[in-house]
């Protein structure tokens, strides 16, 4: 493990004045400059990134990451008015949690401290609690254009926003949001994201933490579509959301579906966390020093496969209902496979903050490796993969499948026989004597087991 970017041991502020260990500039021939692809529209290199974090919280972080070869930058949530962050510890490396929780997954509680370290640099998971800190507009404004002036060709700013989410509600909330998306565009941003997501949102009030804004499809809605109002036409719209099972994901993406540019995702899981002897690992409020913080956010390799669950479902989404938005994916990514696994399902960029502290060498890697992209069949097996886990049905047909996918039915066989650990062949055939398939994740239900004994009684 290379000595990471971020200086874990102290506060936010000390950390904002730059990366604690700069590393040297990439050598030129791993910069990927040359404008290639295009994301919310506009060129792009290699679409690596760093998403909204520590490591992208002004231009001197974003300088760094844009000279290791990340491309699509975000800048860290901003807000009106000027915030500080929670007392320190903020970011922390947690115990076990070296491999990806199931999408099922019951992990009530995490446990870890500031003295933990990683075991294996390629496979950990951290919690983090800031409390969405924000410099003052006089100060971000300015700083937006700078980060947008040391970007070169290919590389893209996004900058995500946040409305005054602990005191404000509805209404004043959504017109909090178009106010600060507007002065981020006025400062320079050619694309704003919004924080539809944060698993930080402390409440003083005593409630613990609030559940992220797109658990609530119509607030979305409102805040999605009054900001859009409020930009410029040419101005690109991203909202941000936290995990969310392919149902949930339904209802509040298909609220803005045709209002946005681009859906990012995963943020950070909300989670209790505490410290080795039971009490919470993250102490301290901006009114009480003393009062523990029990919910933070989970990242790092636990939330990879909800990731990858978010990714898949989105794309199937996109593709099915003749959605238009680019899908920028990210959560859990610590190596080259990792960002190979979201782009073949369907992420159009890969963001990594996690990893990134720890190693900036991504990019490099990505770019030894030829900067791998996905061939339409991966991205194909990803779709029919998320058709046969879709909780709608109990069963798929060939031919249900292609027609969702718009796809021919040969396409959709030639890929079932190529990768028939995809599928699960029921025991029970279709009206019509179809064959019916489901994903090999779901369990053999009653009448399944039925019809197979049904079968075998009757040879
Ligand atoms: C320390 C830390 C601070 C973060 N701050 C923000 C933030 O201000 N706004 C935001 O939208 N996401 C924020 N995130 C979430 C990340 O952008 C990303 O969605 C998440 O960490 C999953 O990716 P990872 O597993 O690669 O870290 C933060 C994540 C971390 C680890």
């Amino acid at each position: 493990m290379t000595q990471p970017l971020y200086d874990y041991t102290e506060s936010y502020d000390e950390n904002r004045k730059g990366p604690h260990l700069a590393p040297p500039p990439a050598p030129d021939e791993v910069f990927f400059a040359d404008v290639e692809r295009t994301l919310l529209g506009l060129p792009v290199g290699y679409p690596i990134g760093v998403p909204a974090s520590p490591l992208t919280a002004n231009s001197t972080w974003i300088a760094t990451c844009a000279s290791q070869g990340f491309n699509v930058l975000t800048y860290k949530t901003v807000r009106r008015s000027p915030t500080e962050a929670l007392p320190p510890p903020n970011w922390i490396f947690l115990e076990g949690l070296e491999k990806p929780l199931s999408c099922e997954h019951d992990l009530q509680v995490a446990r870890g401290n500031a003295s933990l370290r990683p075991r294996d640099p390629r496979a950990y998971s951290m919690a983090n609690s800031f409390g969405i800190p924000s410099p003052s507009p006089a100060e971000w404004a300015p700083d937006i254009a700078r980060a947008r002036k040391i970007l070169r060709a290919g590389q893209l700013l996004i900058v995500s926003v946040v409305g005054e989410y602990e005191e404000l509600t509805g209404q004043a909330l959504v017109e909090d949001f178009v106010e600060v998306a507007v002065m981020a565009e006025a400062a320079g941003a050619p694309a704003i994201e919004l924080n539809l997501s944060c698993p930080n949102t402390f409440d003083e009030g005593g409630f613990g933490a609030r559940r992220p804004i797109c658990e609530t499809p119509d607030f979305a809605r409102e805040i999605v579509t009054a900001v859009r109002a409020g930009l410029a036409p040419e101005t690109k719209l991203v909202a941000k959301l936290s995990y969310l099972h392919r149902d949930a994901l339904e209802s509040v993406v298909g609220g803005f579906a045709h209002a946005v540019d681009a859906v990012a995702g995963i943020n950070t899981l909300q989670i209790r966390v505490e410290h080795g002897d039971g009490g919470p690992a993250f102490r301290g409020t901006r009114t009480d020093p003393s009062r523990g913080r029990t919910v933070a956010g989970l990242s790092g390799v636990a939330i990879r496969d909800l990731a990858l669950d978010f990714v898949r479902s989105l794309a199937f989404l996109r593709r099915t209902k003749d959605w238009e938005f680019d899908i920028i994916g990210m959560g859990g990514v610590m190596e080259p496979h990792d960002v190979r696994a979201l782009m073949a399902s369907g992420a159009d960029a890969v963001q990594t903050a996690t990893a990134a502290t720890n190693n900036f060498e991504l990019p490099r890697q990505l770019w030894s490796d030829g900067y791998p992209e996905p061939s339409a069949q991966d991205r194909l097996l990803a779709l029919v993969s998320a058709a046969l886990a879709d909780s709608r049905w109990d069963f798929r047909t060939v031919d249900g499948i292609a027609r969702d996918l718009r796809v021919s039915t040969e396409a959709v066989g030639r890929l079932m026989r190529a990768h028939p650990d995809i599928a699960r062949r029921s025991a029970m055939t279709g009206r019509d004597g179809r064959a019916l398939y489901t994903s090999p994740t779901k369990p053999v239900s009653l009448r399944e087991r039925l019809e197979r004994v049904r079968w075998l009684l009757a040879r």
